[in-house]
């Protein structure tokens, strides 16, 4: 499916966007782990979270149809963290999230259990958990550190383990092996990666204790059945945060947004880029820092980023390339080598499609170098299949010269179902 994007003469409005995904993938397995039934709302209503949903289905978990209007549902675990072995491979599809930290859980099962994905998925490094997983005691085949996987669970022990990238799949696929592990299991960081699982499992029950930049867990500590609220993912609220900024006139609120330090820095740069970015009505739901967000169009100047505040906006780092090439000044983004390995190379697909609409960038090994002009042309898009891609592109059509088309659009779903049909709301197309 292609997507026709024009140019905006407004955007405006109040909008809910879906439940945050990296929390509603651990809010469904750590209330499948649990014995009892766990109430969740507001779990984000993509595919990738379906995926997870459909795997803990085949492990044995009892995890009813999400309620589409406010993503509410019950689940029910076998309790103690115990699964069933499941009759076929499980199926992750888009989702690095749910292949990498149910690699922990399942390492930590008493039986062998096949794991794979999509053509992306496939394409995508798992030797970054292998590697700690084996250190556990964990037997693992792969297809040369690339899934499918076999995991044979069971006998882990608790480990130390250094992070060699900072990767917060990594960081709770470790975590959650830890709870099936003999002993202590500690994870120790260079820089913050999202810290959801830290938070998450104490309102499980599960104790975890944290510095700046370790955490651990104790084996045979399992989950017990939770009712928690998921707040709005801030990773689906920076492309209309984006679009308001870039708009003339633009402005958006952005209802019960997750501003987690380790997830919401985009915002931060947003604001010192010349955006208007008001957080209002502060408060805390399911352990993470909450607001509503009012973005506001403003003359945007360059920005230059790079170390330890990568990994707290590494998604948006597409979105914020389009920012960049409408902003004034030269923007650099550096250390983010990590995009390369994502749904695709997004290092690639950013400059590529860039390109496309007129702008001048560099492609350097672990970044981007963007020159801001003031007009985009409106271009062919190749969304190379990857959600992110797809909607960071809708906003710069919306701010282009002539028309934009998002080849393969619909992978917007993997995240954002209806991701479209608010744009054209917003900017008064419907
Ligand atoms: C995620 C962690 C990040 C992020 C991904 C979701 C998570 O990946 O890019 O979209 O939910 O833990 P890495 O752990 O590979 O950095």
């Amino acid at each position: 499916m292609n997507k026709l994007i024009t140019s905006a003469g407004k955007f405006s409005g109040t909008v809910r966007v879906p439940g945050d995904k990296s929390i509603s993938h651990r809010a469904l397995m750590f209330s499948a782990m649990a014995g009892g039934e766990s109430a969740l709302t507001g779990l984000a209503t993509g595919r990738d979270v379906a995926s997870t949903a459909a795997c803990l289905r085949a492990l044995g978990a009892d995890i009813g149809q999400p309620d589409g209007g406010v993503g509410a549902v019950k689940v029910l675990g076998h309790g103690g963290g115990r699964f069933a072995r499941p009759a076929d491979v499980l199926d992750a599809g888009n989702s690095g999230t749910t292949i990498r930290l149910l690699s922990g859980i399942l390492a930590g099962q008493e039986f062998a259990v096949t794991i794979s994905g999509d053509k992306y998925l496939r394409r995508r490094p798992m030797k970054r958990v292998l590697d700690p997983l084996a250190a556990m005691g964990a037997v693992i085949d792969s297809r040369g550190g690339l899934p499918p996987l076999t995991i044979h669970g069971g006998g882990l022990s608790g480990i130390e383990y250094k992070l060699p990238v900072p990767s917060a799949q990594v960081k709770s696929c470790v975590l959650l092996a830890g709870l099936f592990a003999a002993g202590a299991t500690t994870v120790v960081e260079s820089m913050p990666s999202r810290d959801h699982t830290e938070r998450l499992l104490p309102i499980f029950g599960v104790p975890v204790e944290r510095g700046r930049l370790r955490c651990t867990v104790n084996g045979g500590a399992a989950p017990r059945a939770a009712s928690l609220t998921i707040p709005g993912d801030p990773s689906s609220a920076a492309f209309f945060a984006a679009a308001a900024a870039l708009v003339p006139g633009g402005s958006v609120l952005l209802e019960n947004i997750c501003l987690n330090p380790t997830r919401a820095a985009f915002f931060d740069v947003l604001e010192e880029m010349g955006a208007v970015v008001e957080r209002l009505g502060r408060r805390s739901e399911a352990g993470e820092p909450v607001a509503d967000l009012r973005v506001a169009h403003g003359a945007l100047k360059a920005f230059d980023i790079g170390g330890s505040i990568i990994p707290s906006l590494i998604d948006e780092v597409p979105v914020l390339a389009v920012l960049a090439a409408l902003a004034e000044g030269t923007s650099r983004i550096r250390d983010a080598g990590e995009l390369r390995v994502k749904e695709t190379d997004r290092l690639k697909a950013v400059a590529d499609n860039l390109s496309r609409m007129g702008a001048a960038v560099r492609e350097l090994p672990d970044g981007l170098e963007i020159d801001g002009s003031a007009r985009l042309a409106g271009a062919r898009i190749d969304s190379y299949g990857d959600h992110r891609i797809a909607m960071a592109f809708s906003v710069a059509g919306l701010v282009a010269d002539g028309d934009t088309v998002i080849r393969d659009s619909s992978c917007a779903d993997i995240s954002f179902p209806g991701f479209y049909s608010e744009l054209d709301r917003l900017t008064g197309k419907v």
